[in-house]
């Protein structure tokens, strides 16, 4: 999880970026999601929550959730994602947006956006909602197949434009796999048509309604020419779309490579990668289940750190951060891979592969063996030059 654009040069995401940076510095969470419920009204075959019209026995109460976003206030959390499932579906949603918008917590909604009337979308941007994340997978017959719900491709393009009328930021979202790449450009060619300022690409995580499925993985070829094209965009001044791109870390140093080959001084991300390594297991990020468990990446929803309800925000938030001591093995060992700090791989498909989240991470799109040409700085002396606080250091 990266904000391209922003890391190297200037992009609709800096301020929330330096705004996830500060928090990092001073041991608060830098970024959470939470999954309000696992509850949906679509039933996308690739979907790693396999959500459906069922509520969790354990959902946290109505009570419990308020409570919840007076915790956020008081841990400084800076920015909260609400997910799910469908966020939408929550009969309390509106509530929690209110009381998360009061708290003075940024809020954002990831939503397949079926409930995004133009009413809504003005109460979203009266309730402080600046930015939508919301999902395109192709074009209408294949997007519907997808979902396996007819018309939502039609109700997500109407919705963004609402959205856009009543001035809120839209990020499209879009899960990458054999199928989805063939739509790739087309959807870049409509997220820029529908004036969103942010495509989020992620690679297939394989769990939930897609477990198994590891043939449906683009190829590290086809995901090398997808970098290769977001390189151009990014330099040419007509675009200013921000790219993130999710699950596949290595996909950060590639760019940064092929960057500096163009002649870029590319000093901006490297020193933000003194903060933050690509992955962002062990670097603040948070993820809170529908359940209250406490998660390091969303995509593993059986990988928690503790419940919400048993331990305070402060020992959830360290006992993240403690997950930055373990150094990747393997090829993404230190000794193995000069990138190994400012990458770490993707720890959820290592987690998810062997339930050892620090071996390596097998989907590396560089040359293994190849050289590693970026100068990175040591932990040790971005330290020194105070980037980094104490408190993100492994060891500490
Ligand atoms: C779980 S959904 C929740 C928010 C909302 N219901 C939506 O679909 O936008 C969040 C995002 O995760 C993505 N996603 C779901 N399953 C995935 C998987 N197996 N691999 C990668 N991304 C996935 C979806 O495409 C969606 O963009
Ligand atoms: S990806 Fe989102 S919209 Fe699709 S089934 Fe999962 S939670 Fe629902
Ligand atoms: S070997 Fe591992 S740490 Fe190095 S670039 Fe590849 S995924 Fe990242």
């Amino acid at each position: 999880m990266a904000h391209v654009r922003s890391l190297f040069f200037e992009g609709v995401a800096s301020e929330s970026e330096t705004r996830a940076q500060q928090a990092k510095r001073l041991g608060r969470p830098s970024s959470l999601i939470w999954n309000i419920t696992n509850r949906c009204n679509l039933l996308c075959s690739h979907c790693y929550m396999a959500a459906d019209g069922h509520v969790k026995p354990d959902q946290l109460s109505d009570e419990q959730a308020y409570e919840m976003v007076d915790r956020m206030e008081e841990a400084g959390v800076p920015v909260v994602f609400l997910s799910g499932g469908e966020p939408m579906m929550r009969p309390n949603f509106w509530e929690i947006l209110k009381r998360i918008n009061k708290a003075g917590v940024q809020p954002t909604i990831s939503t397949n956006c079926t409930f995004v009337t133009p009413k809504a979308a003005q109460r979203l941007a009266e309730n402080g909602v600046r930015f939508i994340a919301t999902s395109i997978y192709g074009p209408e017959y294949y997007h519907d197949a997808l979902t396996q719900v007819p018309g939502t491709y039609q109700k997500v393009v109407k919705a963004i434009k609402n959205l856009r009328a009543a001035g809120v930021k839209v990020a499209v979202k879009t899960a990458l796999t054999r199928e989805t790449y063939e739509f790739i450009y087309d959807i870049v060619t409509l997220a820029k048509e529908l004036d969103c300022s942010l495509l989020y690409i992620c690679d297939l995580i394989t769990s939930g309604r897609s477990a198994g499925e590891e043939n449906m993985r683009v190829s590290v070829d086809q995901w090398r020419r997808l970098c290769d094209f977001v390189v151009d965009d990014m330099l040419d001044p007509a675009s200013s779309l921000e790219y993130d791109i999710g699950a596949i870390p290595s996909t950060i140093p590639y760019i940064a490579e092929k960057l500096v080959a163009r002649g870029v001084d590319v000093s901006k991300g490297l020193k933000r990668f003194q903060t933050f390594s690509a992955c962002p297991v062990g670097q603040g990020h948070m993820t809170i289940n529908s359940e209250g468990g406490v998660m390091p990446c969303q995509f593993a929803q059986d990988w928690t750190v503790g419940n919400i309800h048993d331990i305070s925000f402060d020992e959830a938030t360290s006992r993240l951060y403690e997950l930055d001591a373990a150094d990747s093995s393997g090829q993404c060992a230190p000794e193995a891979c000069d990138y190994s700090r400012i990458c770490r791989g993707c720890r959820v498909k290592a987690w998810q592969a062997t339930g050892n989240a620090f071996i390596e991470d097998t989907t590396c799109i560089l040359d293994t063996n190849g050289e590693r040409t970026l100068p990175v700085t040591a932990r040790e002396e971005a330290v020194a030059a105070g980037h980094v606080a104490p408190c993100a250091v492994s060891g500490c």
